[in-house]
């Protein structure tokens, strides 16, 4: 993972690169660290956890490098080695002139590594990225040309990569190389930029080239050069970045993810904009192509996605195999890209991502594309990757979502699939009209129904504060909402560390009930429909075991009150909807028990928003 910016103009350098590496914090926290070319030669400042530790230790030095115009920036999630400031980038050579910062992992680095010392390099680190500081500075010694020792140096690394070079020998200078890592060049008045996302530049231009694998830039404020992989001149496409400059702000509450969770009745409206006009209209999907003849043609579908995204995929499976008949598989991405998987020209592959550039996802979509199948891609990022490797697209206009754990972006993954699934079943005539349309409509009911959640949060407030100090909790559901558990769990886990775990109620007594005493909370989520009195019994199982019993419900049964100890109740709701409804209190439930706790709720340890290594 990791974020990576670069500056060479005429500007003073530190405050853009504190700026842009600011914007990048989603990819990493773990440390932070510039290197800024200053009169006598490269100066390196680095801070260990949150990059506001580094702004402390840019604030204690002298100002050396207030005038200078050229530096680059890292902000850290750790792969190999310790969250020390050792080993923080930028990372050094030998004798400290050449000075690089990387995203990715170099699989072959503890050759390199043995090579290296062996020729009388002295490593300092235990990163892979200090392997390729010494042998770009390596090359270096032998061809006197940066742009050519990083070419060279790329030859031998194994694995992805996203780079930033500094030499003391040039002033003004870096040069950019990336493999299977996102970096961008971003385009000012005798000013570049590298990074690793649009938000790090964004307030300085958006005129941009993506560049793609094995291409080197180099630049300088005087001009800007490119070149493949073989070492030819190239002149890449300079984009437009379909982005405005955003202030995030928190607009008063407390933390990003309470913001984010309280926006997801306005996405739900807005992902419907233009796709959804009354129910008794066909859903449109413009950038889908997906054809009558193409449908026919499928023989199954499999969708590919990691955490959240794996979870919407979930629902998604259920929706697409209820409405259009088609077998569905979903598997986490992970998994998928190391076996032999049965893909070809007869299967749709889905790939899920909030980020669109989730490694194990993209390189999953890449060798279904390869093999002839055509690619969906479900992103809030249609400029990622991943939007980039698609046949078809499904844009889910969550707006930018800044907390590491993902809300409002599953729910509007969900609303994703419902329009897709509803597309198809419109395309195949797999559903009668008016069971469409009856969907349709109480789809177009959903945002208020969420904002009656969002209206009434106390009771959910007060069952989390009851549970707060647990060790332990599990989420039972059946059918639909199996992934709504999964989910649940996963918020709970991620924000408050606490051990949560997601079953299939039915599974209960074939292993986890175990568990059960007195000290166990079970949340049972129990929405009316096909498996409402499984789940029931599957909650007295639970009870008989003395466990400490939540409903989420949307029905006023009043059996419900002698069997569970705290009740959340949600709106009435057609079954296959249930999804949305029933998440958006698991949320709050979680949120506000890590707020009790007084945890990072925003930036939970050990995790980054965008994980873009395998
Ligand atoms: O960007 P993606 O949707 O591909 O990310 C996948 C997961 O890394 C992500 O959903 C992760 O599980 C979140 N922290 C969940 O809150």
């Amino acid at each position: 993972m990791c974020g990576i910016v670069g500056y060479a103009g005429n500007k003073s350098v530190v405050d853009i690169l504190l700026d842009g590496l600011e914007q990048l914090e989603y990819r990493g926290y773990d440390s932070s660290g510039i290197a800024v070319k200053c009169k006598d030669g490269i100066k390196v400042y680095k801070a260990e956890g949150k990059l506001g530790n580094l702004r402390n230790v840019l604030s204690n030095c002298l100002d050396e490098f207030k005038t200078s115009t050229c530096g680059i920036g890292h902000i850290r999630w750790a792969t190999h080695g310790a969250p020390t400031v050792l080993n923080a980038h930028p990372h050094t050579c030998t004798c400290g002139n050449l000075v690089i910062v990387h995203n990715g992992i170099i699989e072959n680095y503890k050759e390199l590594r043995e090579k290296l010392t062996a020729s009388g390099c002295t490593f300092r680190s235990q990163t892979d990225t200090e392997a390729v500081a010494h042998l770009v500075a390596r090359k270096y010694f032998e061809v006197k040309d940066l742009t050519e020792a990083v070419r060279l140096a790329s030859k031998e690394l194994e694995g992805a990569y996203a780079l930033c070079v500094m030499h003391n020998d040039y002033n003004n200078t870096i040069v950019a190389t990336k493999r299977n890592a996102p970096l961008l060049i971003g385009y000012g008045e005798n000013e570049f930029f590298a990074a690793s996302d649009v938000p790090a530049i964004i307030k300085h231009t958006n005129k941009a080239v993506y560049l793609n694998d094995n291409e080197i830039a180099t630049l300088n404020p005087a001009g800007i050069k490119f070149i493949d992989g073989e070492g030819n001149v190239i002149t890449p496409r300079v984009e437009t970045l379909p982005w405005e400059p955003v202030a995030l702000s928190k607009m008063g509450y407390k933390h990003f993810m309470l913001k984010e969770i309280h926006e997801q009745s306005d996405v739900i409206r807005n992902i419907l904009i233009g796709k959804l006009h009354a129910p008794d209209e066909n859903i449109v999907l413009n950038e889908v192509k997906l054809d009558k003849n193409t449908l026919k043609n499928l023989n199954r579908i499999q969708i590919v996605a990691c955490g959240t995204s794996l979870h919407a995929a979930m629902v998604g499976k259920y929706l697409i195999e209820n409405f259009c008949d088609i077998a569905v598989d979903v598997e986490a991405s992970s998994e998928y890209i190391y076996r032999k998987t049965v893909t070809d020209t007869h299967t749709l592959v889905i790939g899920v991502s909030q980020s669109g550039e989730t490694a194990d996802t993209l390189t999953a979509v890449k060798q279904s594309k390869a093999r002839g199948s055509h690619i969906l891609i479900i992103t809030n990022r249609p400029d990622s990757a991943m939007a980039r490797e698609a046949d078809s697209l499904v844009p889910v206009n969550a707006g930018i979502e800044v907390s590491v754990a993902a809300t409002k972006s599953y729910t509007a993954q969900l609303m994703a699939f419902y329009l897709l699934a509803l597309y198809m079943a419109e395309i195949k005539e797999s559903m009668s009209k008016t069971d469409l349309q009856a969907l349709k409509a109480e789809m177009m009911q959903l945002p208020q129904k969420v904002d009656q959640i969002l209206a009434q949060t106390d009771e959910i407030k007060k069952c989390a504060h009851a549970f707060a100090n647990t060790k332990n909790f599990i989420y039972v559901a059946r059918g639909i909402n199996y992934p709504t558990a999964l989910e649940g769990a996963l918020k709970l886990k991620e924000i408050s560390y606490i051990n949560a775990t997601g079953y299939p109620a039915g599974e209960l007594k074939h292993g986890p009930i175990a568990m059960l005493d007195e000290t166990m909370p079970v949340l049972s989520i129990l929405m009316l429909g096909t498996v409402y009195e499984k789940i029931l019994s599957n909650s007295e199982e639970a009870k008989a075991r003395n466990a400490q019993m939540i409903a989420l419900t949307n029905s006023d049964d009043k059996k419900l009150d002698d069997l569970f100890d705290y009740i959340i109740r949600v709106p009435a709701v057609q079954e296959l909807f249930s999804p949305i409804i029933a998440m958006v209190p698991l949320q709050l439930l979680a949120y506000y028990i890590a707020e009790f706790l007084g945890k990072d709720v925003d930036q939970p340890r050990n995790l980054a928003k965008s994980v873009t290594v395998e």
